[in-house]
């Protein structure tokens, strides 16, 4: 094999969202040296994106504390969400934000000067009482206002970037140590093997699967489908959340932030159609409790428009100073895309797939954890995941609103701090496995000459999302999953002969599609898989043939792999220094 560059850093981490330059920076601050690879360059990270703002209790517009933060996202997890993770993520809440603040982020601010925060779904005072504003707001562009802090003050502290570098395979060794990835530079094709002491997978996560989306093209969970093929299960992958609020029929995220600052939801009647699905929360119950509302109330024919297939959202009561003081971001989208100003006319929405609430199983140091023989959980030597692609698991069946930007800083932060230690005792090298390299730099060369005949990457890649659009969505039932598993094994067994017709070396983006394709497929096996076995109505995961919770046979976590099929592990309801909050009826 020709000669192939290879770099060797003390921790590799792919993706350059929020969790991946939180760990880089932590990591660049400690003397260590820090390779981040990003397939665009990372200030186009996903997270910038996120628009409504990140929970914590920092008390400022009501009393508040982590405690009941800790209550609320047990609750909105559907009980399925690890409690010591829940209990340290809201601990540790406060914190993340002042940091974010000290490296520059510009939240918006009260009258008093202090951080801004608005309503969102799921947020209650005093365990289940009155509403609360718990969600820290850069106007509703918080994401992009974290991740741009977060590029600067990682430039200041000098980690290395590879920018628009694709990250194929993990490499690992015969007893299982992770020895880094194998990656190639999108612009010129070059093949680096990056050998490093620990990997960090920061992917995001992978809305691609479906049609119509809230995220970015780049979200192929390409960090899932790696550690698939790294023989690790992924975790939960049945809980899907569709965000309530996608503009309809092309899926651009309005934000929670939109009904937190007291906008509602009407049905074709003008009725506020979350009184009869939620009476005390309304439109700030749950992301789960409001999606399906909606879907019933289309399914009713209560929907709006020629074809009654959306609702409207009402925000022109809140008068424009408010709108664009507070929701400039989501006026432009409409503007721009609708041709309407949320000012002066409602915005028709629809459930959009929005976040992969499973992932790669992680504990709460940011360790991905795997089962071996009887133990439900044993850390995968020098492998670590934070952010969407991991499932530590914080948000269950269903994930709160603003919990994302929260998770992404909170674990990115604790993986970092695991992996300074864990290099204190691992300070070299490992011997690298020649074998693993040579059948990834295979697999990428294997793109260099164009088969013909072969199946085309988009066209397998429209079907697919059109099936799990079709057959994973709000509502489920046993007869549609199984038509989509079928559907989608035959869409494995196809994209065994894709084909591609570019074989340049210069910005070859056909050849990353190929790539992003495999993960896709990999998460959508993984997906409907665990979502046909899942035998009861949890979160987001809503079957109308098994209509309730059942604590009894599924509190427990699904793990699905391409060797073992599914598996299951149990819950981990103990938090860290608190009494369990036991499951009880779930009701806004
Ligand atoms: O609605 C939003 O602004 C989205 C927030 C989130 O997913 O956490």
């Amino acid at each position: 094999m020709a000669t192939i560059e290879r770099r060797q850093f003390d921790t590799l981490i792919i993706g350059a969202g929020g969790g991946g330059l939180r760990a880089s920076l932590k990591l660049a601050e400690a003397d260590l040296s820090v390779a981040v690879v990003s397939k665009v360059f990372p200030t186009r990270s996903h997270t910038v994106a996120a628009q409504g703002g990140m929970n914590a209790a920092l008390a400022n517009v009501q009393p508040d504390n982590w405690h009941w933060h800790m209550f609320d996202t047990v609750k909105g997890s559907d009980y399925l969400g690890d409690q010591d993770a829940i209990e340290y993520m809201c601990r540790a809440a406060p914190k993340a934000v002042y940091e974010l603040e000290h490296f520059g982020v510009p939240f918006s601010r009260l009258d008093n000067g202090k951080i801004y925060q608005r309503a969102f779904g799921g947020q209650s005072q005093n365990f289940g009482g009155d509403q609360a504003s718990r969600t820290c707001a850069a106007a509703d562009r918080t994401g992009h206002a974290i991740l741009h802090s977060l590029y600067q003050q990682n430039i200041r502290a000098k980690t290395h970037f590879f920018d628009e570098y694709f990250a194929v395979d993990l490499m690992t060794d015969e007893d299982g140590h992770v020895l880094g990835a194998v990656i190639f530079n999108i612009q010129d094709g070059q093949i680096i093997v990056i050998e490093a002491k620990t990997t960090l997978l920061a992917t995001g996560g992978a809305g691609q699967l479906y049609k119509t989306t809230t995220n970015a093209l780049i979200n192929t969970g390409d960090g899932m489908g790696m550690a698939m093929r790294a023989g690790i299960p992924l975790q939960d992958m049945e809980f899907f959340q569709f965000h309530p609020t996608g503009i309809a029929g092309r899926g651009m995220l309005i934000t929670e932030g939109a009904r937190g600052e007291g906008g509602y939801l009407v049905n074709a009647d003008g009725e506020r159609l979350m009184e009869r699905y939620a009476p005390k929360a309304k439109d700030l119950a749950s992301r789960d409790v409001v999606s399906r509302a909606i879907a019933i109330e289309i399914r009713e024919g209560r929907g709006c428009g020629p074809n009654k297939d959306y609702v409207l959202l009402k925000l022109d009561h809140l008068g424009e100073e408010v709108i664009q003081k507070r929701l400039p971001g989501i006026r432009q989208t409409c503007i721009t895309f609708l041709g309407i100003d949320p000012a002066e006319q409602a915005i028709p929405v629809y459930p959009t797939a929005h976040y992969t609430m499973g992932g790669i199983p992680t504990n709460r140091f940011g360790q991905v954890v795997v089962p071996v023989k009887d133990t439900p959980e044993e850390p995968v030597a020098g492998l670590y995941a934070a952010g969407e692609c991991a499932c530590v698991s914080v948000h269950g069946g269903n994930r709160l609103g603003g919990n994302s930007l929260l998770d992404i800083l909170v674990f990115g932060r604790a993986a970092a701090n695991h992996i300074i230690d864990y290099l204190k005792e691992n300070k070299y090298h490992r011997a690298m496995n020649e074998d693993a390299v040579s059948t990834i730099v295979e697999k990428i060369r294997s793109y260099d000459q164009p088969k013909s005949n072969g199946e085309s990457v988009a066209e397998l890649r429209k079907t697919l999302k059109q099936v799990m659009e079709e057959h994973c969505s709000v509502f489920r039932n046993k007869e549609v999953l199984q038509q989509g598993v079928d559907k989608v094994e035959q869409l494995a067994q196809r994209m065994k002969n894709i084909s591609i017709n570019d074989s340049s070396h210069t910005f070859n983006t056909a050849k990353v599609e190929a790539f992003e394709l495999e993960n896709l497929m990999a998460v959508a096996l993984a997906t409907i898989h665990s979502a046909y076995a899942r035998e009861e109505s949890r979160g987001a995961h809503s079957r109308t043939d098994f209509t309730e919770r059942d604590d009894k046979s599924w509190m427990r976590h699904s793990l699905y792999s391409f060797e073992n099929g599914l598996d299951y592990k149990p819950v981990r309801t103990k938090p860290m220094s608190v009494e369990s909050f036991p499951p009880k009826p779930r009701v806004y």
